[in-house]
């Protein structure tokens, strides 16, 4: 597997063993009654420090724990201007890589210097992921070559899920030379036992379950498979016939000797080449309802079809996210009203829309999920979970890291507004309003 090599990593690539394991000392506790000096057991926790210090301080609680982890680290933009710096050039983070990296660190690139960060706060956060954990990293093309070389790394490259395209901005940023940017990445790796909880049915796929029954809605799948390894002599266990009969519109796939009306149905590609069926002989013999059988058009000749429920056993279906994630409410502007909404103009310049974060969330099947933000700005990963939560009705938490000196002024004052209930413009879109619930303890 080819390896990212930088000035530098010979000095990181150890380095979160020889990181110190330090005590979280717990400031305050909060809640919808307000702030507390005495613990109020909430598992929400948001971390004012270096992330890579927070992080080891975790780990022998939580190593292994974590059910979700949304990143959105610094871009490496180069820029300054903003309340974090987008350069890598935090007094504290230059500090510590001429701790870490030594004389050499004067040399490194903007890269390096990144890499240099980002390696063994990735290595932490690898071991806090549950096996049945994901992580997504928000990225652009300053370094998402250089994150997805160093996450194969760190995940394994047979962890990798994708890199999905999130459109931030449908125009296209104008600030670019060639192209006019509309996307960023999102880089999502899973644990070795990760299984997807999908997504909500989007209503593009809706309106295709437009046929019913007594089951409910459904839309018709052909069962003959398409695509790789669809061949006959690919899965000879899976082509064997189905016996149906056009009067009575009976369909078998039990191996008896048909009666005279019956019709013979084979899996065959239109050239007549043997094909094969998506289901075993055992899943078709037991689900035999769920499929139908219709003239093929233009071909006379009879095809089988599954009749694939919008419900199926009180389950609602939950499609694959696409690689592409688009629609408004992701926008990076989304993400700039919903703060101004809630803390006023200009308190910090590049919060994710908290949407983005909830469609992470809904991917993960687990109630009580656990999430961490170990880059956390403007404490939107929180704003999500407390909505999700309020949506429906789970007990997911979190836990935030900031290294700013906002952490309380912005990161924690956006969480304590929300749990308090936001008052804000009321409208029904508003949802920030509804997101009630959850105290949190802050932790430096
Ligand atoms: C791109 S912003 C995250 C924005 C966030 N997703 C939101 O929606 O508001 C990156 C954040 O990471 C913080 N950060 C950078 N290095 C850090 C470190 N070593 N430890 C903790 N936080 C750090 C920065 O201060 C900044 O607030």
């Amino acid at each position: 597997m080819p390896e990212l090599n930088w000035v530098g990593k010979d000095k990181v690539i150890t380095h979160h063993l020889d990181v110190p394991y330090r005590v979280l000392e717990r400031q305050y506790s909060f809640d919808e009654t307000g702030q507390h000096s005495e613990d109020n057991g909430s598992e929400n926790m948001i971390i004012h420090g270096d992330n890579l210090e927070a992080l080891k301080a975790l780990l022998p609680r939580y190593e292994g724990r974590i059910d979700c982890i949304y990143i959105d680290p610094p871009y490496n933009t180069g820029n300054e201007g903003w309340v974090y710096s987008d350069a890598v050039n935090d007094p504290r983070i230059k500090k510590w890589l001429g701790q870490v990296v030594g004389k050499e660190s004067e040399d490194l690139s903007r890269h390096d210097k990144w890499l240099c960060m980002m390696y063994p706060r990735l290595r932490l956060l690898q071991r806090l992921l549950a096996p049945t954990g994901v992580i997504f990293i928000s990225i652009d093309d300053n370094e998402a070559a250089n994150l997805k070389l160093i996450c194969d790394e760190v995940f394994g490259s047979a962890c990798f899920v994708a890199d999905i395209a999130v459109v931030s901005n449908l125009k296209g940023r104008s600030n670019a030379k060639y192209i006019a940017t509309a996307h960023e990445h999102l880089m999502m790796y899973r644990g070795p036992d990760f299984v997807s909880n999908g997504v909500v049915m989007p209503d593009e796929y809706l309106k295709e379950y437009k046929l019913r029954d007594e089951l409910g809605g459904y839309r018709l799948q052909g069962l003959r498979k398409r695509g790789a390894a669809s061949r006959r002599e690919d899965a000879p266990n899976l082509f064997y016939p189905f016996s149906y009969n056009p009067v009575s519109g009976e369909l078998t796939a039990d191996p008896v000797s048909t009666g005279a009306d019956d019709i013979t149905i084979l899996p065959k590609f239109p050239d007549g080449s043997d094909g094969a069926w998506r289901w075993g002989r055992k899943t078709a013999q037991e689900r035999i309802n769920e499929l139908e059988v219709k003239l093929v058009k233009g071909r006379n000749e009879y095809d089988v079809y599954q009749k694939e429920y919008l419900n199926r056993n009180g389950e609602e279906r939950r499609p694959k996210p696409k690689s592409i994630w688009q629609g408004s409410e992701f926008s990076s502007e989304a993400g700039t009203l919903e703060l101004k909404k809630i803390m006023g103009k200009g308190v910090f310049e590049t919060p994710k829309s908290s949407a983005l974060i909830e469609y992470c969330l809904s991917q993960v099947s687990k109630p009580d999920c656990l999430v961490l933000d170990s880059f956390a700005g403007s404490g939107t990963t929180a704003h999500a979970v407390l909505k999700a939560n309020a949506v429906d009705g789970q007990n997911r938490s979190f836990i935030l890291v900031e290294l700013g000196d906002y952490a309380d002024t912005v990161t924690a004052e956006r969480v304590r507004r929300v749990i308090k209930g936001f008052k804000g413009t009321q409208t029904g879109e508003d949802r920030s309003v509804s997101a009630r619930g959850g105290g949190t303890r802050f932790m430096s």
